[in-house]
Parts: C-alpha cells; structure tokens; sequence
C-alpha cells in the first residue's frame, strides 16, 4: 500500500472516531441518538459496528484534520470533504447525518455511508470512489459477519447497513451486505470464500425480488449454493424484525428460507391470474424454462412432477416439452 492510501485510509479511521464520540458523548449528536433509539438501535449495535454522527456544521471536520495536520486534498479525494466552486474553500460533505462506516476486509475504516436523520434527499450519501473505496468490491460487514460465516458455512446477504446490523442484534451474525448497488461477481467471490451457502434477504418489494433474481445467477454462477429467505411482501428485513421480533424473523424468515426454485416459481406467479388458460400456460412455460436451467437432475424432476401434479398434467407431455425447451433454448 502506498503512502497515499495509508494516510487516506488513516484520515477515515479518525473521522470514523470523531463521528463515533460525537453520537455518544456529545450535546450535538442528541437527536441522532434519539434517531437511532426511536428505531431500535441498542449501544450494543451503535458500538459494534461503531456508529457515529457527522453534525449540522461545514467546518468540523476541516478544521479537526488541520489540527491533526491530515492533508485536506486527500481527505476530498475520499469524499469527506468537498470544494466550494467560486473560491475553492474546502468544507464538511456529510452533514447533521447518520454516519455508518464502512470496513475493508481487513477491518479499517474505508468509507462511510451517511443517513439524514428524516426523509430528506438523497437518504444515504456515500462516500466517493476512490483508490481505497470501490462500491462495487465491497461486502460491508464482511469482518464482522466472518467468524459466524465461517463456523456455519453460510452467510445471509441484505441489502442495507441497517438490516445487516439490525439482524446481528436479533441473533443472525453471519450477515453481509452491499452498498446500495447490484451484487458485482468480486463480491460474490469475496462472499465464497467464507460461506457456501448464501440465503438472500433483499427488500421484499419489486426492486428487491428483481435483485434477488439476478443476485441468485451470479452467486450461482460463483459456485455457492443459494437459498432466499421468506420475507412478507412489503417488509425489509429491519422492519421484520422491529415489528415482528427476532424470534420470528429467526425461524419464519432465514431458517424457514426457500429453495430458489421455490423463490422463481412465486415470483412468476406475480400479477397473473392462474384460473386464465392462457396466462397459466405463460405460467407453466416460464417455470419448465426454469426447469431446464436446473444443474441436478433430481430437483428437475422433482419440480417437473410438482407441476404436473398442481396442474393435472401429464408427466409425459411436460417432458416432451422440457426436451424441445432444451433443443431451441425457449
Ligand atoms: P433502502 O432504501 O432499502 O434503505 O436502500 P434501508 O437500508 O432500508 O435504510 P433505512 O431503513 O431507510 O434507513 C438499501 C441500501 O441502498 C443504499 C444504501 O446502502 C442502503 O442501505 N442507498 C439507498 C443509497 O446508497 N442511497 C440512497 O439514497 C438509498
Ligand atoms: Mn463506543
Ligand atoms: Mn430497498
Ligand atoms: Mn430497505
Ligand atoms: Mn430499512
């Protein structure tokens, strides 16, 4: 590592300090603390993944690494400041926010994601791609999660800070997730190589289930053998859990989880009207589709049976139509 990423990565693992004693000890950082208690945030939580609070000032910061001499440019360069256009004075980029940091694998702190305390735009500011922070190669989490990855050889990916961190204290340690973005295939290596088993817990709305569905290829394609947890439609995993308890979202949610198979067939489901002929043979073509992608030749004929059975049909044509499936691709 250069010099350069040492003291960008150091200037970090300082804010990350100042944010973390600004929430605690100070009169500033009362009504985050109260933001974060509202929503069910223990010590315990805002301690072990280290939370802290950027205040309502654009000086803070600039004048604590001054005094720490850390060099200003660099400290732009990661996004925790910003240049003021019209005369190029540096200034605070996070806010009166939220401050989640955000790990390398080695456990420093890399980055930040920022939350306004309302429903203020935009929700979460990240901080900025640079030399040490790649959005798309990052598992948050990832150093805290791996002793309980490791140990049960499997590891549960959300999608926000907030439910890998909520879902620790409701007793589910081995959870990851990743910032915002679509899972990339170095994350998903980086994932492998702690866990063979990933169950997914993304958002249970549109954007969520369509994640899912690609998150299963790629993490498929990365040699992990997916599950999806069993989320209620219109929860995320943090809302599970505050309204439901971690009893429950322990074993009806990630123990009772799905096969993908099961996921696909529920998700292509949505929005038809099984009872119309036609949008049941749509139906019945896209799960047979689903079929053939199938590796094992057991769950194939297991789930062919399985709609056999659910739509009286013979095994026999279903197996005709499996076989044209696979000589023309659809
Ligand atoms: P969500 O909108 O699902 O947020 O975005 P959340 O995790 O449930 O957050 P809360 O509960 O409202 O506090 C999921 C993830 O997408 C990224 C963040 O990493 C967030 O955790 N995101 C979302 C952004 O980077 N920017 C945004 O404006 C919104
Ligand atoms: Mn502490
Ligand atoms: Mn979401
Ligand atoms: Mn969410
Ligand atoms: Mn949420």
């Amino acid at each position: 590592l250069s010099n350069e990423n040492n003291t960008m990565i150091a200037g970090n693992e300082l804010a990350g300090k100042l944010f973390h004693h600004l929430l605690v000890n100070s009169e500033q950082g009362i009504n985050a603390l109260h933001y974060l208690q509202q929503r069910g945030f223990t010590n315990e939580m805002i301690n072990t993944f280290s939370i802290g609070y950027a205040p309502d000032s654009w000086e803070t910061l600039v004048n604590f690494f001054e005094k720490r001499n850390v060099p200003l440019d660099l400290m732009e360069k990661v996004g925790l400041l910003s240049k003021r256009d019209f005369d190029g004075k540096l200034f605070d980029r996070f806010r009166n926010r939220v401050m989640f940091p955000i790990w390398n694998k080695e456990g420093k702190v890399i980055g930040f994601g920022g939350r306004v305390l309302g429903n203020e735009q935009p929700k979460y500011l990240n901080s900025a791609d640079s030399i040490i922070f790649n959005k798309s190669t990052i598992v948050y989490g990832l150093h805290i999660a791996r002793p309980e990855m490791r140990k049960k050889n499997e590891a549960v990916l959300f999608e926000g800070y907030v439910d890998v961190i909520s879902a620790w204290q409701a007793g589910v340690k081995n959870g990851v997730a990743t910032l915002g973005t679509a899972l990339t295939n170095e994350q998903a290596k980086l994932i492998r190589r702690n866990a063979e088993t990933v169950i997914i817990c993304y958002d249970s709305d549109n954007a969520g289930l369509k994640a899912t569905y690609r998150a299963i290829s790629i993490l498929e394609a990365n040699n992990c053998y997916v599950k999806v947890a069993r989320l209620p439609e219109g929860y995320d995993p943090d809302d599970y859990i505050q309204k439901k308890g971690p009893e429950k979202f322990r074993s009806e949610v990630i123990i009772a989880n799905q096969t993908t198979m099961a996921f696909k067939m529920g998700f292509l489901r949505k929005g038809r009207n099984l009872q119309n002929e036609g949008e049941r043979m749509k139906y019945i073509e896209d799960v047979l589709l689903e079929i053939t992608k199938l590796s094992n030749a057991i769950e194939r004929d297991h789930y062919t049976r399985q709609l056999a059975e659910e739509f009286s049909l013979s095994l026999d044509a279903l197996k005709q139509e499996l076989y044209r499936i696979y000589k023309t691709g659809k």
